[in-house]
C-alpha cells in the first residue's frame, strides 16, 4: 500500500491511508435548508434548469463547502438527469417530486437515446470543472449518479413510490426486457461518472435509495451486479477514484453488496448498527455514515450524543462521517455548524 497522503481526508479515508480524525460530509448538504440555496433557486425558478446552469449549479454546490467546510462538495445534480438525457419527458413539481412519463414496455426502452446523453449533459461536465478548480486544496469534490435499480424505479412508475410494485412486477414477470433497461442504464450511468471524472471529480458515489425493496435473489440480481459491472469499468478506466456505493435499506445484505462490488466505500443508513459495521464492513471497505438527518433538525444533546456514539463507533477504522440520509429542508443551519464543529474537535479516546 501507498503511505503517502492525497492531501485530501476523504480520499485518504476512502483508500486506507491513516487520518488525523474523520472526514465528513452530509448527504444533500445544497439544498433548501439554506437560505442563500433558496435565493439561487428562486432566481434561476426550475429546479432542472438550475442543475443544467453550471454558473449556478457550481454556486449551489460551494455554499455549503463555505459554511461549513466539510471535507467534500458533492456536486449539485440529481439522480433523474439521466432518464432526462434518455430522452425521457420529466418535470419537478412543487411540493410533489420528479413526475415522470412512465415506461412500462419494451418499445418504450427502445425509444430511449443513450448515444446521445452527453449533448444534455454536457453543462453537468461543465459545473464539475468549475467546482474543481475553485475548491481548496484539501476538500474533495464527489461527483454521483443513481444505481440503475433505484432510477429505473422512478422511469418505470413515473414519480417516487413506497413500494415500487410495477417495477418489482415487471422485473418478476419479464426480466429479460426490465434486464435490458438496466443494461441502458448501467451503460449511460459508466458514461456519465466516467465523464465526471474526467471533468474533475475525486471520488463517485451511487445512491440506491430503493434497494431495500428487494428480495435476496433480487437485489443480487438488479442491484449487485449491475453495481459491480459500473465499478468494474470504472476502476479499470480511472484505477484511483474511489466508488462509494449507498445501497439503501440493504441491512445484512450490504456486506455481499460491499465483497462483490468491489467499492471502496459503502455508506449506511440510519437503521444500521455503527458497531455492527464496524465489525462487518469496515474490515473490507471505508464505512460512511449514518446520524439519523432528524437528529440534526433536533439538534442539542440529542443530536451529539448520537453523533458522538457514532464517532466512538467507527472512527478506529476506515471511516467518512455523514448521515444516513439526506438533510431534510426544516433543518436549522445552526445545527448543521454544531455538528461540523463537534467532528472537527472529535479525538478518539
Ligand atoms: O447536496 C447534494 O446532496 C447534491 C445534490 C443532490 C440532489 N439530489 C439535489 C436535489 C443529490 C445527491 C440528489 C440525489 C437524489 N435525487 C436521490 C438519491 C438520494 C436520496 O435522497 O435517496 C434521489 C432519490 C433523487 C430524486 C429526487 N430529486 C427526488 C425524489 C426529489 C424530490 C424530493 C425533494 O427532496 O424535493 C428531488 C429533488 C431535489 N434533488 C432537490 C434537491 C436539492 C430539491 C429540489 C428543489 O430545490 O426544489
Amino acid at each position: 500500500m501507498n503511505k503517502a497522503s492525497s492531501g485530501k481526508r476523504l480520499i485518504d479515508a476512502l483508500t486506507n491511508h491513516p487520518v488525523d480524525r474523520p472526514p465528513f460530509w452530509f448527504m444533500r448538504q445544497a439544498g433548501r435548508y439554506l437560505p442563500e440555496y433558496r435565493k439561487v433557486r428562486a432566481q434561476v425558478g426550475d429546479f432542472l434548469e438550475l442543475c443544467y446552469t453550471p454558473e449556478a449549479a457550481a454556486e449551489v454546490t460551494l455554499q455549503p463547502i463555505r459554511r461549513y467546510g466539510m471535507d467534500a462538495a458533492i456536486l449539485f445534480a440529481d439522480i433523474l438527469l439521466i432518464p432526462d438525457a434518455l430522452g425521457q419527458k420529466l418535470e419537478y413539481k412543487e411540493g410533489e417530486g420528479p413526475v415522470l412519463e412512465p415506461i412500462r414496455t419494451a418499445a418504450g426502452i427502445a425509444a430511449l437515446k443513450p448515444d446521445a446523453i452527453h449533448d444534455r449533459l454536457s453543462p453537468v461536465y461543465e459545473t464539475v470543472d468549475r467546482v474543481a478548480g475553485a475548491l481548496p486544496e484539501g476538500t474533495a469534490l464527489i461527483g454521483f449518479a443513481g444505481s440503475p435499480w433505484t432510477v429505473a424505479s422512478y422511469m418505470v412508475e413515473g414519480h417516487g413510490s413506497k413500494e415500487f410494485q410495477e417495477t418489482r412486477l415487471w422485473a418478476m414477470r419479464d426480466p429479460q426486457a426490465f434486464g435490458s433497461l438496466i443494461d441502458v442504464l448501467t451503460d449511460a450511468t459508466t458514461e456519465y461518472l466516467g465523464r465526471q471524472i474526467e471533468a474533475g471529480a475525486h471520488a463517485v458515489q451511487l445512491f440506491d435509495s430503493w434497494s431495500g425493496v428487494l428480495s435476496e435473489d433480487q437485489f443480487g440480481r438488479w442491484c449487485t451486479a449491475p453495481t459491480r459491472t459500473i465499478v468494474g469499468r470504472l476502476k479499470r478506466r480511472y484505477p484511483g477514484i474511489p466508488v462509494i456505493g449507498f445501497p439503501r435499506g440493504a441491512g445484512a445484505k450490504t456486506a455481499d453488496y460491499a465483497a462483490a462490488t468491489g467499492i471502496d466505500g459503502v455508506a449506511i443508513d440510519t437503521s444500521m448498527s455503527p458497531r455492527w459495521a464496524a465489525r462487518t464492513l469496515q474490515t473490507t471497505v471505508a464505512v460512511q455514515g449514518n446520524l439519523d438527518p432528524l437528529a440534526v433538525v433536533v439538534g442539542g444533546k440529542a443530536m451529539e450524543d448520537q453523533a458522538r456514539d457514532i464517532l466512538e463507533a467507527l472512527s478506529s477504522g476506515p471511516f467518512i462521517f455523514n448521515l444516513g440520509h439526506g438533510i431534510v429542508p426544516q433543518t436549522p443551519p445552526e445545527h448543521v455548524a454544531a455538528l461540523s464543529d463537534l467532528i472537527r474537535n472529535w479525538r478518539n479516546g
